[in-house]
């Protein structure tokens, strides 16, 4: 199948282009690169010894996307799903920019839509965030848990569920797959392709492997006390290559059912700041110092998946260990010289 990835240089969408690819299918990324590098299209090929279609444009652009797709039928690919991942995902910039990322996430959201409406492509998948959840929930967490954002991150991905849950009530033969992603880390094996942001780390795992680089003086802890088992913040770590996994399994699912469905994508496991600091000291042999600091606002104390769904109903499993996520990302970390280009 030849399957559009929008926001396919970035992060996840890059193993999910590897993953597609290895599966047999044709990919086609648009991605105009405002989070991540050019360079990647050449990793992915390297990895994968297959050759792919990379469009550089904004996924707002209605024109740029229609001729994309037209062009694809021209070249006798025509696109038979998308995998919607381009977006912002900063939750601090979020909030001091509200109307970029509205603008930014919903709008590439919407436009996708026209453009597969009138080329007739009825399947995609969307990068969504567990961040979607409230945080009166009870873990773990279930997909029919309470919902609530509490920044314009999270709100954009709700509206976005929401914009194709609608799409697929009234477009009858539609497939929706909402993902809703955990905590992902780690790197591709081959030490090629993996996350490496410029400037401050927004998340634990890179801020980790840049302070075990030497980038930082120290990493610092958010909070020792909360009602945790070691008074740390307790997250649902996915390794990216599982990840990108489900989202072969979502496209499977898409080929074959209809109408709107969300998952979980998560391994089911709390791990906390101080197990995940530890496990990538012993795991790499490296020296990371820590200090702890009062916890950042806005944090939940503990947030973890319930996997039984995507289990289930799309045959996922995460496989890969905490050890795995430490070493792929200590790996990349240490060969890298991809970096974003803002
Ligand atoms: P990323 O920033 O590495 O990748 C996003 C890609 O989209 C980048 O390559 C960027 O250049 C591109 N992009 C952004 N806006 C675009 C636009 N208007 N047109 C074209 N390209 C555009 O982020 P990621 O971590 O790979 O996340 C992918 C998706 O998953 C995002 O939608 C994100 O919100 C969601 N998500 C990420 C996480 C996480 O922790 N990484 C968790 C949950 C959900
Ligand atoms: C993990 C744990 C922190 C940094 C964010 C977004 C969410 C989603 C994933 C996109 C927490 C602690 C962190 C540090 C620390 N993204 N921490 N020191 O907050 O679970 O989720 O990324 O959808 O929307 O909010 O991930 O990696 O920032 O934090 O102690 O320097 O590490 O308090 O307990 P989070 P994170």
């Amino acid at each position: 199948m030849t399957i559009l990835v929008t926001g396919g240089a970035g992060y996840i969408g890059s193993h999910t282009c590897v993953e597609l690819m290895k599966n047999g299918h044709f990919v086609v990324i648009v991605d105009n690169l405002v989070n991540s590098s050019w360079e990647v299209n050449k990793k992915i090929s390297e990895i994968t010894g297959k050759s792919h279609y990379f469009y550089k444009d904004d996924v707002r652009d209605e024109k740029a996307l229609e001729e994309v797709f037209e062009d694809m039928i021209e070249e006798g690919k025509k696109i038979d799903a998308v995998i919607h991942f381009a977006g912002l995902k900063a939750v601090g910039e979020s909030v001091d920019f509200p109307t970029k990322y509205y603008d930014n996430n919903l709008n590439s959201t919407i436009t996708l839509l026209k453009v597969m409406k009138k080329f007739n492509v009825t399947k995609i998948i969307f990068s969504s965030s567990a961040t979607v959840y409230s945080a009166e929930n009870h873990m773990p967490l279930k997909e029919d848990g309470k919902l609530g954002a509490v920044n314009p991150y999270g709100w954009s991905k709700l509206m976005c569920e929401k914009i194709l849950e609608d799409a697929a009530v009234a477009e009858e033969d539609w497939s929706v797959v909402l993902l809703r992603y955990f905590n992902p880390v780690g790197a591709h094996e081959s030490g090629l392709i993996g996350e490496n942001p410029k400037g401050l780390p927004n998340n634990l795992v890179p801020f980790i492997s840049q302070t075990a680089k030497g980038m930082y003086k120290e990493v610092k802890i958010f909070g020792d006390d909360y009602d945790t088992k070691d008074g740390t913040g307790i997250r649902d770590y996915i390794h990216v290559v599982d990840l990108a996994k489900g989202h072969v399994k979502a496209i499977d699912y898409a080929f074959k059912n209809i109408g709107c469905e969300v998952f979980n994508l998560g391994t089911g496991n709390g791990v906390s700041v101080l197990e995940m600091i530890n496990t990538f000291i012993s795991v790499n042999e490296v020296d990371i110092p820590y200090s702890v600091t009062p916890r950042r606002a806005g944090d939940n104390a503990v947030s973890y998946a319930d996997p039984s769904k995507a289990f289930e109903v799309l045959g996922f499993t995460a496989e890969k260990t905490l050890a795995d996520m430490c070493r792929d990302t200590w790996r990349f970390q240490m060969s890298t010289s991809l970096q974003t280009e803002n």
